[in-house]
């Protein structure tokens, strides 16, 4: 297409979004403008009875907050599928220069790998005992985007066109290798003992608005059933389940301790991770890295993201429930602390970064605080701090938070906490 054509509908594109945009309300990065709000209890069932003990939490009031997150937010998934089928396509004991054993796993939930399949990469550390504890997390670009490895298979899936980062006509090509390797510190990690496994998120569901004809969610429906119901699972669900499928496949592996697998996730990929870890009590500990709205962060707040906002712009995102608090976060059932409480007692980790407002750092750290009675009622730490912590200065007890400087990403010194985290919780 001629260029002037391009900017034309580039600028047009633009001009609408900011016409979509200049009707949405203020954006509130003040705190003064945070309005005044009441959280649901974690520990007061629906039926207003107390929860003053653990075994209340488990068999009474967390099957209670599951399922308000699952009808009203995310969307319900299907569950494990009786088809499932692992095919390793490559292994390399050689990798990374001998310090690694490079796996490679296609995963097809239906068992036919013509429908859909999800290419999992692993790396397991070579001078350690094993089965290994490991780092699982989904990654934005592809499989081959985390490491300059050439041995890494090319992500096999649609893409966001990005010639820039090597990706043309919707594919990944050999320019797309290492293109987000700052966010996995691959070597850093297998040093310290750990495995580390990915995949492409867009190898589950991509990540744009097609009403759900794409990805795993067409092999997943009832007879006659086109379309999600109000109730089902949105994009964030379907890669959360996907990741549990991932994790069907550690516990065939002899060489990973699938009981000390880390769930982590960046961003919308952050919100994913603690989904997961959330519907999946089989993670050992979950790690939340600047996840904001949907995520970590309190909805209540209406600070930075909003309900309204990400709805709007990521319609696949949640079940079609959750538009009904567009602007009515007071009427939710259930706020982002109780997300956090869904994985306890197991360690979770909570990071936010001081220039990433959208994703409200100050929420994400208010999460933290209000689900540690649900830690402490289980008799662990909880969060050791009842104020936000100054920059760059961890608090880590179940509960882990940090607010380090900079902007929203995933950085070494974010995976240094990760890796002090797990070490705490996960060595033997
Ligand atoms: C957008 C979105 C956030 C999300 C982020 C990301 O900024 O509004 O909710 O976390 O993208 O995933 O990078």
């Amino acid at each position: 297409m001629p260029e002037l054509l391009w900017t034309c509908l580039i600028i047009a594109a633009l001009s609408l979004a900011l016409a979509a945009d200049s009707q949405l309300p203020p954006i509130v990065y003040d705190e003064n403008e945070v309005p005044e709000y009441t959280l649901p209890d974690p520990l007061v069932c629906e039926d207003g009875s107390p929860v003053s003990d653990a075994e209340t939490w488990r068999s009474k009031r967390r099957p209670e907050v599951l399922e308000l997150f699952r009808t009203q937010m995310f969307g319900r998934a299907p569950g494990r599928p009786p088809q499932l089928r692992f095919e390793v396509i490559e292994t390399d004991s050689r990798a990374l220069g001998g310090l690694a054993t490079r796996k490679q796993i296609a995963i097809s939930p239906t068992g036919n790998r013509a429908d859909v399949y999800f290419d999992l990469l692993v790396y397991l550390p070579n001078e350690c005992r094993r089965p290994v504890p490991l780092f699982l997390g989904l990654n934005f670009n592809g499989n081959q985007a985390v490491h300059v490895d050439s041995g890494i298979r090319l992500a096999h899936s649609w893409m966001r066109e990005n010639p820039d980062g090597g990706v043309v006509d919707h594919r990944a090509t050999e320019a797309a290798r290492a293109t987000e390797a700052s966010r996995w510190q691959v070597e850093m990690v297998l040093r310290r003992g750990y495995g580390l496994a990915t995949m492409y998120y867009g190898d589950i569901d991509p990540d744009y608005d097609d009403g759900f004809g794409n990805g795993v969610h067409p092999f997943f429906r009832a007879a006659g059933q086109t379309q999600p119901a109000a109730d089902e699972w949105g994009s964030i669900a379907a890669w959360a389940w996907g990741l549990s499928r991932a994790l069907d496949y550690c516990e065939t592996d002899g060489d990973i301790d699938a009981g000390r697998v880390a769930v982590i996730g960046h961003s919308r990929l952050g919100k994913t991770a603690l989904w997961a870890g959330a519907e999946d009590e089989r993670f050992a500990l979950v790690i939340s890295n600047n996840s904001g709205c949907g995520g970590a962060a309190l909805s209540r707040r209406h600070f930075g993201e909003t309900v309204l906002r990400i709805n709007t712009a990521f319609p696949h995102w949640f079940c079609d429930n959750f538009l009904q608090y567009n602007e009515q976060e007071g009427t939710l059932p259930i706020d982002q602390h109780e997300l956090i409480a869904l994985s306890a007692p197991r360690p979770v980790y909570v990071a936010s970064a001081e220039e990433d407002r959208w994703a409200d750092p100050r929420g994400e750290f208010l999460s933290c605080l209000h689900a540690d009675p649900v830690y402490r009622l289980l008799g662990t730490t909880g969060l050791p701090a009842t104020e936000m912590p100054g920059l760059n200065q961890p608090v880590q007890g179940t509960i882990g938070y940090h607010i380090r400087t900079g902007e929203h990403d995933v950085t070494a010194y974010d995976w240094e906490q990760y890796l002090a985290f797990s070490d705490a919780h996960l060595r033997r």
